[in-house]
């Protein structure tokens, strides 16, 4: 097999044989001729039910996170809601970590009791705790993100994997910070990663997307409704049955992200780390959370786990009144939710990206700032911090 990057590049399509076209085609058509009543002529029908560019996306995609397919879903949140209908019934304990991505956990607090399934979170950085909680709740399906949002904490994968199967129960990982140039949970054991692909994968703000990329030969235990065994089949069965399908737009745009990913991600993460060294010198700034800073309490873990410790930094300030003067006086950093593309962003999560949980036990922490780093110069991006902090001091 060959390298990651070239796979990046190159996984998904040939050039055109009829043009010679260097990058993918764009088939928007909605439906394709057929041979007769019975037959497509090249495997599709009506883009519901498949579509050539999300097809060449998706073999890409599987590709760089050494699964066996992946699906495209035209959010993260989609890809999840999806996969945890597939993966549980009505009656299953599902498990995840107590910091997630705020869309996560309202898809936990409330879709998902309402749909009968009991959701618990617990500390997955520590694994004695999953395995106690498996013990206890007989939890089907272990849900983790690492590093989580917005803390970045980190869990250990693959021992989270081992407590996991020997109790029975499926692993899911949120992948959408690490992306497959740090960590590729699928070769750490994991069922299925899930991706944002919004953020890093489509990598320029201008998309909306999800992604699940499955291990090989994953069975759903019983005959699914597609009346296979196939997990991968149960969800393309049930994404034309639901229609949730990305449009083949957001398909080449985030394919044309991943050809471009690694460079992206590995510019991104060098600064990350120089802005991060910096802030742990700035006087206001009481906690700076990167699993790159040796002081990190994943930050052992981290190193192993993964190629690069990425591209998003958190912080902790005195009061909430701190946060928001500096949230607000940027300027190369955007006041904006999301992350993962070339502008820096800033972001308050208590009252923004992870809002929904802000009046519940749950909330973000009150005086958290998040950074998502992008492609501008890091010199730049820490005196644009320092300047923002100097009016804090002086508020
Ligand atoms: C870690 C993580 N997972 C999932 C999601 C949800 O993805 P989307 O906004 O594409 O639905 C997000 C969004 O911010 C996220 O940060």
């Amino acid at each position: 097999m060959t390298g990651f990057s070239t796979r990046a590049v190159q996984t998904g399509f040939t050039p055109d044989p009829l043009t010679g076209a260097v990058v993918p085609p764009l088939t928007l058509a909605s439906t394709f001729v057929l041979k007769d009543i019975e037959n497509s002529a090249e495997g599709y029908d009506y883009s519901r039910s498949g579509n050539p560019t999300r097809d060449a996306y998706c073999s890409a995609l599987a590709s760089l996170e050494s699964g066996e397919a992946a699906k495209a879903f035209p959010s993260g949140l989609s890809a999840e809601d999806t996969l945890i209908r597939i993966l549980t019934k009505p009656g299953d304990t599902i498990l995840y970590g107590k910091d997630a991505y705020g869309g996560t956990g309202r898809l936990f607090t409330w879709v998902l009791p309402h749909e009968g399934r009991t959701t618990l979170r617990i500390d997955t950085t520590n694994v004695a705790e999953i395995r106690a909680a498996l013990e206890q709740t007989k939890a089907t399906l272990l849900w983790l993100e690492t590093p989580s949002n917005p803390q970045l904490e980190i869990t250990d994968i693959a021992a989270a994997v081992d407590v996991a199967h020997k109790a029975g129960a499926r692993v899911v990982v949120d992948n959408t910070f690490a992306t497959p140039v740090f960590t590729r949970p699928i070769e750490l054991g994991a069922d299925v990663v899930v991706h944002s692909t919004t953020k890093f994968i489509g990598g320029h703000s201008d998309l909306v997307g999800g992604a699940a990329i499955f291990a090989p030969n994953l069975s759903l235990g019983h005959q699914g409704l597609s009346e296979t065994d196939s997990v991968v089949e149960e969800v393309g069965w049930w994404q034309n049955a639901v229609g949730c399908v990305p449009g083949p737009f957001d398909c080449w745009l985030a394919h044309r992200g991943l050809r471009t990913l690694n460079a992206r991600v590995r510019a991104a993460n060098a600064s990350a780390q120089k802005v991060a060294e910096a802030l742990t010198e700035f006087p206001l700034i009481e906690t700076v959370l990167y699993p790159g800073l040796p002081g990190h309490p994943g930050h052992d873990i981290a190193a192993r786990q993964m190629g690069g410790f990425g591209a998003i930094i958190s912080f902790i300030v005195g009061s909430r009144e701190t946060a928001k003067v500096v949230c607000e006086n940027t300027s190369i950093f955007r006041l904006a939710v999301s992350l993962g593309a070339a502008e820096s962003l800033i972001e308050f999560p208590n009252a923004m990206t992870h809002a929904s949980l802000a009046a519940t036990s749950d909330a973000a922490p009150a005086n958290l700032i998040r950074l998502a780093i992008g492609l501008e110069d890091p010199e730049d991006l820490i005196e644009d911090l320092r300047q923002a902090f100097d009016k804090a001091g002086r508020a």
